[in-house]
């Protein structure tokens, strides 16, 4: 079995770590919460309701947000355009409500941008905002990742290995952008 016998709380504000060797299960139960693996047995609730077996697309809307540790970028797709997905789960109107009422949709379109905006610029992303998500290095994708999962503005923030292959000025900046998020989300 991959995880078995887990039962872990994680409390309003905190920062949770989970520590184990390769193999242990990390990767596993970020995929059981966030609904690519729904768990066999048990249940996982977010704020007090259940969430389990939830399809993916789902559990974001309900306010998850995650990074995958082997990357999970549509390439061919600009880093903007990545990063603008992240917004997704904020989007409400149809496409048809948008083709017939275009300008119901700009005010949330625009709402939307700011948010995007913000985050490349807090994550230093400017530079490489309309280059192809493939044609940028290792560490530069790993933040696309993070700002993706930050436009969503989750209240549960998954982050899966973010700072593999990272050195060691990189990881101390990806650690201060995470916390710092974290402050003014009052996540
Ligand atoms: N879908 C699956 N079906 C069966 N076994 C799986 C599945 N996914 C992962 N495993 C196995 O479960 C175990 C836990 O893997 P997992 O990737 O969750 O570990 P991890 O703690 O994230 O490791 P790492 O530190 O290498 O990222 C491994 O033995 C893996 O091969
Ligand atoms: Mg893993």
């Amino acid at each position: 079995m991959a995880v078995t016998g887990v039962d872990l709380h994680v409390d309003k504000g905190e920062i949770f770590g989970l520590v184990g060797p390769n193999g242990s299960g990390k990767t596993t139960m970020t995929n059981a919460i966030t609904g690519f693996f729904p768990p066999q047995k048990g249940r996982i609730l977010l704020h007090g309701q259940d969430i389990t077996g939830l399809a993916p697309h789902k559990v974001a809307r309900r306010g998850v947000a995650r990074t995958f540790q082997n990357l999970a970028l549509f390439n061919g797709m600009t880093v903007l355009d990545n990063i603008l997905l992240g917004r997704h789960v904020h989007m409400h109107p149809s496409v048809f409500r948008t083709m017939l009422y275009p300008w119901l949709a700009r005010p949330e379109e625009i709402a939307n941008r700011e948010v995007v905006e913000e985050v490349i610029d807090f994550m230093q992303l400017e530079g490489v905002r309309d280059e192809p998500v493939d044609a940028i290095p290792l560490g530069l994708k790993k933040r696309v990742e993070l700002a993706r999962a930050l436009v969503a503005e989750p209240s549960f923030l998954i982050l899966d290995e973010p700072m593999a292959g990272m050195n060691q000025r990189r990881r101390r900046s990806t650690w201060r952008a995470s916390s710092s998020m974290r402050a003014t989300s009052g996540a």
